[in-house]
């Protein structure tokens, strides 16, 4: 059997995780295998896409700000990541490159290991943020039943492109609303940077959010944000980023390795360590 290379690339790439969550899953599994970082600069994405095989990989981890172009490079695998526009996992199958996005299939299992059964369907939700990573969770509860998902941003046109193409069940308020629409909520999802280690704190006033009310961060430096601080005082349930990271990087060691590998507290552990520590491994 050969030697199974994977890879996460982005600019930087030095703080990525990614190396750290597979190499655990390839050690743990017995697979001759390694997980690589690779800096490739903006403009090279594609040129490194299209040879990722002569370069040794059976397929890369796609971070920022490659995402985009990733996903014009590649053939893409399913009709969510088409919709989605972006593709942070990348494969080779039959004689193809294919690149898949596996964020929010990450944030959906992340929540149902923390809360079984728990489930968008039906529910009314709030995100606030429409960059990037809003873009995935908003697609996924969409697709997953929610009755509704408001997003509230900054840029309001930002979160209008969001109901554009993603249906109008997604409900598009400013950011200043926030605090006065959370009464009838049932989840509630921070996607901005904001409370970000080296960020602005997220200061909004959660108190009238029902208690009840699940409340996800996808930030996971630090590993509790002061919204789930917050949130864990009023007796929220809390979801935290570190496991959407972990969860996302599920399939993609499946289709490089053959294994469904899962996502322990052992893992959790190791990650967060490192995490705390300040710089990545
Ligand atoms: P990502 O791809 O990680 O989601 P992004 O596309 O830059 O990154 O999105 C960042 C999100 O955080 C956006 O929703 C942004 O709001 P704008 O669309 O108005 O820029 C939000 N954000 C960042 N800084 C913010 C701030 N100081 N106040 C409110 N929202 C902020």
């Amino acid at each position: 059997m050969s030697l199974k290379r994977a890879c996460v690339i982005g600019w930087p790439v030095s703080h990525s995780r990614s190396p750290l969550i597979h190499r655990y899953w390839i050690k743990l599994h017995g697979i001759e295998g390694d997980y690589a970082r690779e800096a490739v600069p903006p403009g090279d994405v594609e040129a490194f896409l299209t040879n990722i095989e002569a370069r040794g990989f059976v397929g890369c981890n796609v971070t920022l700000p490659h995402k985009e172009a990733a996903f014009q490079s590649v053939r893409i695998a399913d009709e969510a990541t088409q919709k989605l526009g972006v593709v942070n996992t990348v494969f080779r199958r039959d004689g193809t490159t294919w690149g898949t996005s596996t964020d929010g299939e990450g944030f959906l299992a992340n929540i149902a290991s923390g809360y079984r059964g728990w489930s968008p369907a039906n529910k009314r939700i709030a995100v606030l943020g429409a960059g990037g990573a809003a873009r995935a969770i908003v697609a996924t509860l969409i697709d997953q039943g929610a009755a509704e998902v408001v997003v509230f941003n900054r840029t309001l046109e930002r979160a209008e492109i969001l109901r554009r193409d993603f249906g109008t069940k997604v409900k598009p308020l400013p950011w200043d609303k926030a605090a006065d629409a959370l009464a009838e909520t049932d989840a509630l999802v921070n996607t901005t940077s904001l409370g970000m280690k080296g960020q602005p704190e997220l200061d909004l006033d959660i108190a009238r959010l029902p208690r009840s009310a699940l409340v996800s961060d996808i930030i996971y430096v630090p590993l509790i944000t002061n919204l789930l601080v917050r949130a864990k005082e009023r007796g929220h349930p809390i979801v935290t980023g570190l496991g959407m990271l972990l969860h996302q990087a599920v399939r993609g060691f499946e289709l490089w390795f053959g294994v469904r590998p899962k996502v322990t507290q052992e893992l959790y552990d190791l990650v967060a360590a490192d995490i705390e520590k300040g710089t990545a491994t």
